[in-house]
């Protein structure tokens, strides 16, 4: 039997620059689609994959992150005194209990490698997973779930796949791969946000991984990679030239790049559109709205 995946890393420390001035005083993981913050996505994907301790790398400024996950005794005793019951289930899954989430500091923002190396002790010797929130993806199935199943039948590294635009491949971590197996690929390199020209294929890294301990330890070894930065991509790519398995897996499922404004508002219109409350008044809203520009233009 497989060490179960029970532990994940949740980095949580960027500045949001991208949605200032939203950002200057509330982490960009509080920011909501319709009513639910990005990071209570993350923690519902995290949960239905069997994932019990969440692991926080944070940073100054992101107080309202630890509020919104602590219980609200007054706010529960008012909404049981008038009977939403709804209203209070839903709060339930934004309260941890005791024990179940930790927080730690990243003191210096030196890239995604060292912000999950910060979590090194906590992981010790276990295999575990990596939630980056911006990434949000719709899926059936929760795409953390598919990947935790199929890693049950292969072990080693893992991480989410996705095909990009060649335009937007600089942007992410690549796939250089070796076999393609249908949803899984097998690995033989990544770089992180390559030239065009260097670019080994258009399949992107996206924000969901399974990680063995050892990855950590490459961390500790790496010097700056892309950026000036402490690559995640890095330390993963070191697995592969040590000689063990690293996987792609294709996801089933929509992913939103809520890291930036666009994918944001389209998460923001894709999961409204999916509430049967919003969806007739929102269509009608859209249709109209998209009427009227049209003929202005
Ligand atoms: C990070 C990773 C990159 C990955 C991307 C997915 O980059 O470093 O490998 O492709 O997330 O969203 P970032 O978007 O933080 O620059």
């Amino acid at each position: 039997m497989r060490k179960k995946i029970t532990k994940a890393i949740f980095p949580v420390a960027g500045l949001g620059t991208r949605f200032l001035p939203a950002t200057k005083s509330i982490p960009k993981e509080i920011l909501s689609l319709v009513d639910r913050p990005l990071i209570q996505y993350a923690i519902d994907e995290a949960r239905e994959a069997g994932i019990k301790e969440f692991i926080f790398v944070t940073s100054r400024g992101k107080g309202a992150l630890e509020d919104y996950f602590d219980g609200a005794p007054q706010l529960e005793q008012s909404l049981r005194k008038k009977n939403k019951k709804e209203l209070l289930e839903e709060l339930k899954r934004s309260t941890m209990d005791s024990g179940e989430i930790v927080y730690i500091r990243q003191r210096e923002a030196l890239g995604l490698g060292h912000a999950v190396w910060c979590a090194r002790r906590l992981i010790a010797n276990e295999p575990f997973a990596v939630i980056l929130p911006d990434d949000v993806i719709a899926a059936e199935k929760p795409c953390l779930k598919q990947m935790v199943e199929a890693y049950e039948n292969t072990g080693g590294c893992m991480v989410a796949a996705m095909e990009v635009p060649p335009s937007m491949a600089s942007a992410y971590g690549l796939l250089d791969i070796e076999e393609n197996m249908g949803s899984l690929l097998k690995i033989k390199g990544m770089v992180e946000k390559p030239e065009p020209e260097d670019a080994p294929s258009n399949l992107a890294v996206i924000g969901r991984y399974i990680l063995t301990p050892s990855v950590l330890k490459n961390v500790g070894t790496l010097k700056k990679g892309a950026g000036g930065e402490i690559q995640l991509t890095d330390a993963i790519a070191m697995e592969v030239e040590n000689g063990s398995d690293v996987f792609g897996f294709r996801f089933d499922g929509q992913r939103y790049d809520c890291g930036s404004k666009s994918g944001f508002l389209q998460a923001t219109i894709a999961f409204a559109l999916s509430r049967p409350e919003l969806r007739d008044e929102l269509m009608e809203f859209m249709v109209e709205t998209v009427e009227s520009r049209r003929a202005a233009q």
